[in-house]
């Protein structure tokens, strides 16, 4: 039987990249039906909304997407459609894994490690108000249910992948409310649930500079919705950029898988983009969905091409001369 998925093409490179990931997944020989959804500034014509309720439902009904990246403006315009969809489905767990690629370059090898970022609290909810003029707040949200849950998601994670290691980032030596309350709900878990797995915490400056110094020491990294937006970058950035570094969103009932990237609107429309994360993003979906095996012949084609090197075959952000296009033939050219 056929499986029903959602894509959301997004916008920017989105829709290049969605094009190519669904064209290496087709090619697996895994049967799907896809769904496609607006969301974003180009929903707002047809639907009047940048987050149409048409979109949430499906996904909702569905229980899986395939989504790419969607443009939020920068201070002024609609609030961001992600922190919506994300906040709407409850979707609290993101997971970024992170690794070292045959062929891509790096200035770090043996990197292995998963940035775990609580997805719907934190100062990244945009919450914020003008008090007077010139004078402005913005909340930073932490609950014990929002906390303990991605802590308990966290340690389930790892045991689940026999990971040994679970890192803290935070900061609170100066928000002791907030990231106290963040290290509280961890520091339960891991006496209810941790059991031979290691436990650390990090203020989250030197956790940075740590990183930079030597990834190969951490296996997840564990923090709050902000500190794990700006972290999965830097992380990215340990082995070869954010054309390759996919991601996950799961909630209780939904999971939505996308790359860590955004739309990319310096290189969209051109058939530049890597088309790897949201490719690997697919890849953690067919395992999610249980389809292990097109999952496994996606990832070993992926692996050759890059092994292989020709630059033909491989986008610029990895050294490479090839494009979007070129990219996924090739991928699916290696599954044969
Ligand atoms: P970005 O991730 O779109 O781009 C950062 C840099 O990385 C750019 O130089 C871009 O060309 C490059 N890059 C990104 N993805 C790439 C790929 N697949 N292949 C090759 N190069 C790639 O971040 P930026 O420019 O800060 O944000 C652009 C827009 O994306 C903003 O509106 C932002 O809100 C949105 N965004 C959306 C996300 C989502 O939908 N999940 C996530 C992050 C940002
Ligand atoms: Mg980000």
């Amino acid at each position: 039987m056929a499986h029903e998925i959602c894509l959301i093409p997004g916008d920017g490179i989105g829709p290049e990249v969605a094009e190519a990931a669904k064209q290496v997944i087709s090619a697996s020989g895994v049967s799907i039906e896809w769904r496609l959804l607006p969301a974003g500034a180009g929903a707002i014509e047809e639907f009047g909304e940048v987050l149409p309720e048409e979109t949430v439902r499906a996904i909702e009904a569905h229980r899986v997407a395939l989504k790419g990246p969607v443009t939020t403006p920068i201070g002024k315009g609609f609030t961001s459609v992600n922190v919506g969809l994300r906040k709407r489905l409850n979707l609290y767990a993101a997971v970024r894994p992170v690794r070292n690629l045959p062929g891509v370059a790096s200035r770090y090898e043996n990197v292995d490690l998963v940035v775990v970022r609580e997805n719907t609290e934190g100062l990244y909810s945009g919450i914020e108000n003008e008090i007077t003029d010139g004078v402005v707040q913005s909340l930073k949200i932490a609950t014990r249910t929002g906390c303990t849950r991605i802590s308990k998601f966290a340690f389930e994670y790892a045991k689940s992948r026999d990971i040994n290691r679970v890192t803290v980032f935070h900061k609170a030596n100066i928000m002791k409310k907030s990231d106290g309350l963040f290290l509280d709900c961890a520091r339960k878990i891991h006496g209810e649930i941790g059991e031979g797995i290691d436990y650390d915490e990090l203020i989250i400056d030197n956790g940075c500079m740590q990183l930079v110094r030597d990834p190969s020491r951490f296996q997840i990294v564990l923090m709050e919705n902000l500190y794990g937006d700006i972290v999965s970058d830097l992380c990215a950035g340990l082995v070869g950029g954010l054309g390759v570094v996919p991601g996950a969103n799961f909630g209780d009932g939904c999971a939505v898988f996308e790359a860590v990237h955004g739309s990319a609107p310096d290189i969209a429309g051109k058939n530049i983009a890597n088309p790897l994360a949201l490719i690997m993003s697919g890849v953690m979906m067919l395992n999610h969905l249980g389809e292990t095996e097109a999952a496994g012949k996606i990832k070993t084609a992926y692996d050759t091409v890059l092994s292989e090197g020709n630059p033909e075959s491989i986008t610029r952000d990895i050294g490479g001369k090839g494009g979007t296009k070129e990219f996924a033939d090739a991928v699916v050219k290696a599954m044969g």
